[in-house]
């Protein structure tokens, strides 16, 4: 149904426009008595041999909505009706900040594939703080940013002030220094700026009556040597675990008209890279941390195949566009078939 009757219609939209019209409708819809469980009794699939505890949280399924999605806080309520295990936000700056100027969001229809340089768009973290007090019951994931205009010798400072304003309000952090947006945001991937991060946010947890856990959302675009850094910076900095992966600049393959857009390129063309970055991180770090896999998950079989690869989560953004919220549900039942 998605595919044949929504989609055609959605894609005949330009892609931004038609993310905020979806949002409302869903939304509205949602007010609606009856519709959230409606939506539930379509998507969600209720089974305690889905659950999973990890870095100490207690997750009701594996498969979470990926960040830039619901940047704002808007509508996780909602969007949890599809059945996702947990939702990340984000990614938050300190303060609210227009993004790049449009047009910064395309499809590769042929490629199954979006690029997008939105640069972190957002109406700041205390805004979401507001909506995210009103949270019932869905797990919610943090992912914080600095602001475009914050040059990276202070970056510390926003992704301190977004870890204080967030921490009574989220379960698990992401710190994001992958997306490649914003410009010069993955030199702090490097390890000294990194490992000064992380550390300084450790320190700020480790203060606090009850530590949340903070994860590392890295790109796919590392070599070898920089996920050996990454591995032992997260182990110095005893960090909860790694998000694997965020979008490429990498082109490689694409037959899409848009191909030669500037931003980062999800979906189908980075299911490859992600999984062997995953593989890539629990083979060398033999497993020490948790991995949340991320990157063209299209199919249950992706996803599987990132489980196997050593995830212990996954998430999904441009497979649930294309694929529609059945992903959700397909994923859930298909990982059921596999335990029984
Ligand atoms: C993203 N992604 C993203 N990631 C992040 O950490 N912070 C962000 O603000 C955003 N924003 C964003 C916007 C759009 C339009 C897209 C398509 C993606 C990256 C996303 O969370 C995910 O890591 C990648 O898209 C790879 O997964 P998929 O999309 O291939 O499932």
């Amino acid at each position: 149904m998605y595919k044949l009757l929504i989609r055609p219609i959605f894609f005949w939209f330009d892609p931004e426009e038609i993310h905020y019209f979806t949002f409302s409708l869903i939304r509205n819809l949602s007010k609606i008595p009856g519709f959230s469980a409606l939506f539930r009794s379509l998507y969600e699939v209720k089974d305690q041999r889905l659950e999973r505890e990890v870095f100490g949280l207690k997750f009701k399924n594996p498969v979470g909505l990926a960040a830039g999605f619901d940047k704002d806080a808007k509508l996780y309520q909602e969007l949890s009706d599809f059945g996702f295990g947990f939702i990340e936000i984000g990614t938050l700056t300190p303060k609210p900040q227009d993004g790049n100027p449009k047009k910064r969001l395309f499809r590769l229809r042929e490629d199954s594939a979006i690029i997008n340089r939105m640069g972190f768009n957002n109406g700041g973290v205390d805004a979401a703080v507001e909506r995210l007090k009103k949270n019932k019951n869905v797990l919610i994931g943090g992912n914080i940013g600095k602001n475009k205009v914050t040059p990276n010798e202070e970056a510390v400072s926003d992704y301190e002030i977004c870890f204080e304003a967030l921490y009574e309000h989220v379960d698990y952090f992401v710190v994001n220094v992958s997306s490649p947006n914003t410009p010069n945001l993955r030199e702090l991937q490097d390890k000294e700026p990194l490992t000064n991060l992380l550390q300084t946010l450790q320190n700020k947890n480790a203060a606090k009556p009850k530590q949340k856990p903070i994860l590392l959302k890295i790109a796919p675009d590392l070599t070898d040597s920089q996920l050996l850094d990454i591995i032992d910076i997260v182990n110095e900095t005893k960090i909860a675990g790694v998000i694997a992966t965020n979008t490429t600049i990498s082109r490689d393959g694409l037959q899409s008209e848009n191909k030669a857009e500037m931003g980062g390129l999800s979906g189908k063309p980075l299911t490859k890279r992600s999984t062997e970055v995953i593989r890539f991180l629990s083979e060398k770090s033999n497993q020490s941390f948790p991995i949340i896999g991320v990157g063209g998950i299209h199919t249950a079989e992706d996803a599987i195949e990132k489980l196997k690869a050593g995830a212990s989560l996954v998430q999904l953004y441009t497979g649930f566009i294309y694929e529609g919220p059945a992903l959700v549900r397909d994923i859930n039942k298909k990982l059921l078939k596999t335990i029984s």
